[in-house]
């Protein structure tokens, strides 16, 4: 029987708008900030299912997320204001690894999330290249100082030199796409999770032909494992709705 690990409440620091998207800034308090790629799980205000978050910025104190308001959890997120408090459960899951000799990071739209507290872990400035839908979107660049980018239709894909070793998160098919040209990308996948430890079987996927939870043997998996295949069990649902 899995346990049921318990979340706690942490203050709301500040917000800020970067591009489209949200920096929601909390009271670190005791949280370990863990391993990047990592999740936690955030309240959403008035909603009754918590939303997983990869840590974005680590700065003194604090822990910041970056949210994409697209759905009625994550508006609520971006309208908290300094003051307010949510419960916050994590770190969760498994991160990227740290060891390696050339690191190249790869984010596409909302998934630069864990970019830059990843840049960080690995000791400053690593080469990174984004990619984005629209302009306003590529504001968000700012958080990942010196990452070349690119805006929809050129694919971020196009920027990626051989010979390095790629930690990647994104939509689906770019992170297929990065698959295919990097056999030993480290990827950072989605799928919808309720509880985050592994207790609902939300997070269903197949990988390698048998089904996993993404919670618990992900969200970063390496390519070499997957057979070019990540697929989630639950129909009709969006991988990129988990945090809506
Ligand atoms: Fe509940 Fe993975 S999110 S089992």
């Amino acid at each position: 029987m899995q346990s049921s690990p318990s979340p706690s409440r942490h203050r709301v620091t500040g917000s800020e708008s970067v591009g489209p998207y949200t920096l929601v800034r909390l009271e670190r308090g005791d949280l370990d900030p863990g391993v990047p790629g990592q999740f936690f799980m955030l309240e959403a205000p008035g909603r009754l299912l918590p939303r997983p978050f990869s840590l974005c910025l680590a700065p003194p104190g604090e822990l910041a997320f970056l949210v994409d308001p697209i759905g009625p959890g994550t508006q609520a997120l971006c309208r908290l204001r300094a003051g307010d408090a949510i419960a916050v459960l994590g770190p969760l899951g498994n991160g990227y690894r740290l060891d390696v000799d050339r690191p190249l990071l790869v984010g596409g739209g909302i998934g630069i999330a864990p970019l830059p507290y990843l840049a960080e872990q690995l000791g400053g400035s690593p080469p990174s290249v984004l990619g984005f839908r629209s302009d306003e979107h590529a504001e968000a660049a700012a958080l990942l100082p010196g990452a070349e980018i690119v805006v929809d239709p050129v694919l971020v894909t196009e920027l990626i030199d051989p010979g390095f070793d790629v930690l990647a998160c994104g939509p689906e098919p770019m992170l297929h796409a990065v698959a295919a040209l990097c056999p030993t990308a480290q990827l950072a996948w989605e799928a919808p999770m309720a509880c985050g430890y592994g207790a609902c079987y939300g997070c269903v996927v197949e990988i390698d032909g048998g089904l996993k939870r993404l919670c618990l043997e992900g969200p970063v998996l390496d390519a070499t494992h997957l057979e070019g295949h990540v697929r989630n069990q639950v129909p009709d649902v969006s991988r990129r709705a988990v945090s809506a």
